[in-house]
């Protein structure tokens, strides 16, 4: 259709593409060709298996035929029309979304363009149905690039455009096992009571700033980037609880961890928790067009039956997006790719506790679905990260090229690695890329203290 060969596809991006989170002289990117199922190939035919689902987001796997059809389809039907109009698959694809939320109670959706601005006007709409102003969210969480949803995100994304973000944000602590402040000397702490430090934890949090200030909590259900924090058993429950006394809305962002990622449609579903509110992107369309959406309760929505939402963008409920959402969840309904994720949970993790067995630079891995980290360490007592918080090592560095010279691409964030493959991954796949990683983490293993 365009004709560029292949050796001058880089050489051409160097000269004129402006890279997202890169400094520019530094960008190095894999030209990528093409790619199916777990795999992609570069412009050379190197094969990778991908352990990242691209940019966490490819849920159904590269290249399903299904999903390309209906978007060539409907390119074909109507490509376009207002967002103030109505169109076949936008009636479709509001109502395939509402049938998959929890209890299926959320049941307005509004089409957004991506993750960030599914946060941003999730915030929105929260500030507008409770008239009030304060949005709590989490130091480890990451919520968008755009102003609003960066001056949510609790990690260091937020930092370096400091102070000129949305006002209004409070941050608060997130139930971290593994590190978690509250409980350096009795680590063993039972799982409720550790849930419970949390819930007063926030609630303190909620006291002093007032609750009748705070319009919404907005959490990841589970922690993506910031180191799949799964909530402990209770945490959701007591949030929800909090949210109901003080009049809160509770927002889960589940840009992320939706779509099947963590083995349910939705992560709060393992804490049988309904939100008033859910974001989400990614998985949706599994990337094959740009698509967020924020799903919520009909009270929320009733809020601007009389008032106008004063919101908008011109691509909003893009029809070529919205068939690749419709056709995204028939795929993951028909090949029933939820339940098989929730059966890969307990292969990942017999793998990862296993990499965790072998190697002394493994502090600890956890996983829910196929959502899955390892924690690297100098060393196991102290806990000491094989990189710094928000830096990087040589030793990281040197294992994420070791990966990707054997043909594993993955996602390294400081000193973790994350493991978020396309859920269609088989067993034998998933355990050739472990097979990389293991022989990967030698390299950490080697500066861990006492070796
Ligand atoms: C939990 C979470 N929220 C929001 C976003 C932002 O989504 P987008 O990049 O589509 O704007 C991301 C992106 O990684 C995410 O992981």
């Amino acid at each position: 259709m365009f004709d560029l060969p292949n050796d001058e596809i880089l050489p051409l991006s160097k000269e004129h593409v402006f890279y997202t989170w890169s400094a520019q002289a530094k960008v190095n990117p894999i030209a990528v060709q093409r790619a199916k199922g777990v795999h992609f190939w570069d412009v050379n035919d190197k094969q990778y298996l991908d352990f990242n689902s691209m940019t966490m987001c490819v849920n159904i796997g590269h290249g399903d035929e299904r999903v390309i059809k209906a978007m060539q389809d409907q390119a074909a039907d109507l490509p376009y029309a207002a967002p103030g109009m109505t169109t076949k698959i936008r009636a479709l694809a509001s109502k395939a979304v509402a049938d998959v939320t929890p209890h299926q109670a959320l049941t307005k959706v509004l089409f957004t363009l991506g993750g960030a601005d599914a946060n941003e006007n999730a915030i929105k709409l929260a500030r507008g149905y409770t008239g009030r102003y304060k949005i709590l969210t989490r130091y480890r969480s990451y919520h968008g690039a755009t102003a609003g949803a960066m001056a949510a995100t609790g990690d260091p994304r937020r930092v370096i455009w400091e102070p000129n973000l949305m006002t209004g944000i409070v941050h608060f602590l997130d139930p971290y096992r593994y590190r978690s402040t509250f409980h350096r000397t009795n680590p063993d702490i039972p799982e409720a009571e550790f849930a419970c430090d949390y819930i007063n934890h926030l609630e303190e949090i909620i006291q002093y700033e007032g609750p009748e200030t705070i319009a919404a909590i907005l959490m990841e259900s589970v922690t993506g980037t910031n180191g799949i924090i799964i909530p402990p058993q209770g945490y959701m429950q007591g949030v929800r609880a909090l949210c109901d006394k003080y009049g809160i809305v509770m927002i889960c962002d589940e840009v992320m961890s939706g779509f099947g990622r963590t083995g349910k449609w939705f992560a709060i579903e393992h804490w049988d928790v309904v939100p008033d509110m859910i974001t989400m992107a990614k998985g949706l369309t599994s990337a094959y067009a740009p698509l967020g959406a924020v799903a919520m309760k009909p009270e929320i929505a009733a809020a601007f039956d009389e008032t106008p939402f004063e919101s908008g963008l011109t691509y909003t409920s893009h029809p070529i997006s919205l068939a690749a959402a419709v056709a995204n969840i028939n795929v993951m309904m028909e090949d029933k790719i939820v339940e098989y994720a929730a059966s890969m949970g307990p292969v990942l993790k017999r793998m990862l506790t296993d990499l965790g067995e072998a190697h002394p630079s493994v502090g600890e891995v956890r996983n829910i679905g196929l959502f899955g980290i390892l924690e690297l360490v100098k060393d196991r007592k102290t806990k000491e990260p094989m990189a710094p918080w928000n830096g990087s090592s040589p030793e990281m560095t040197a294992l994420k090229k070791y990966c990707l010279d054997h043909g594993l691409f993955l996602y390294t964030h400081w000193h973790t690695v994350l493991i978020i493959p396309p859920l269609i991954i088989t067993e034998a796949q998933l355990k050739e890329g472990v097979d990389i990683l293991d022989k990967a983490l030698e390299i950490t293993d080697g500066v861990v203290n006492g070796n």
